[in-house]
């Protein structure tokens, strides 16, 4: 918790007032909102967008002036963790479902901020399932397309039932092994109908900031 909290105080200290910062979502971003919302109870003028229902909810009860997405024209930075960060800077994201908020808020961002400890630097992408959304209709034969694709999917549960993304939607955790060349497997990805969107982040990371357990952090070299 010590590496997470490192990171998200190192992140923290990039806002500026009258920015439009993006909130991510996860354990190591919790500790990030938490430090937001002391600064705007010291007096930080920013607005802020949520990548989930979650985020959104404890951004609220700190005082961090949420904004609807629609009314976003541009956001300054997005501050997000990741699952698996690899020596490109290309991430898995999703492992707390809220990948396809993510995804969009990153996209609409000028720069995304990723956050770690040291356990989610890895050689290659893979080893952590891929969580990849998927419309509930017809999910079983999208599960099969998947499978061709060269991984195992798994329907991701909680209590016993489908867990449903903030999206309404399913996701599929698809074990592949390494990931040895994820531009192209994000565009194989996109090529099935019922996938609205993946954990793969291409080429969209404009910072990684790393977190170490003795409390210090440091900016990721490429
Ligand atoms: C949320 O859906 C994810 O993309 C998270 O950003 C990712 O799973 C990292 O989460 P932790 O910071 O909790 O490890």
């Amino acid at each position: 918790m010590e590496a997470k909290r490192a990171a998200a105080e190192r992140a923290v200290e990039w806002i500026r007032d009258g920015m439009t910062v993006g909130l991510g979502t996860g354990s190591t971003v919790q500790p990030f909102i938490q430090a937001v919302g002391r600064k705007v109870a010291e007096g930080l003028a920013i607005k802020a967008v949520a990548t989930s229902v979650r985020s959104e909810e404890l951004a609220r009860e700190l005082g961090i002036p949420i904004i609807p997405f629609s009314d976003v024209e541009e956001i300054d930075f997005t501050v997000d963790g990741a699952d698996e960060v690899d020596p490109a800077w290309h991430l898995i994201k999703g492992g707390g479902g809220a990948l396809l908020r993510e995804k969009i808020v990153a996209d609409a961002s000028k720069r995304l901020i990723v956050i770690v400890d040291e356990s989610k630097l890895v050689r290659h992408l893979g080893k952590f399932p891929l969580p990849v959304e998927v419309v509930p209709f017809g999910f079983e034969l999208t599960r099969r397309k998947l499978t061709r694709l060269g991984c195992e999917p798994k329907l991701r549960m909680a209590d016993s039932r489908p867990y449903l993304t903030d999206n309404g939607n399913y996701i599929m955790d698809c074990a592949f092994g390494d990931i040895l060349q994820p531009g192209r497997l994000a565009e194989e990805l996109h090529r099935i109908p019922g996938v609205v969107e993946h954990g793969l982040f291409v080429g969209m990371t404009a910072e990684v900031v790393v977190g170490r357990a003795d409390g210090t952090a440091y900016l990721l070299e490429r």
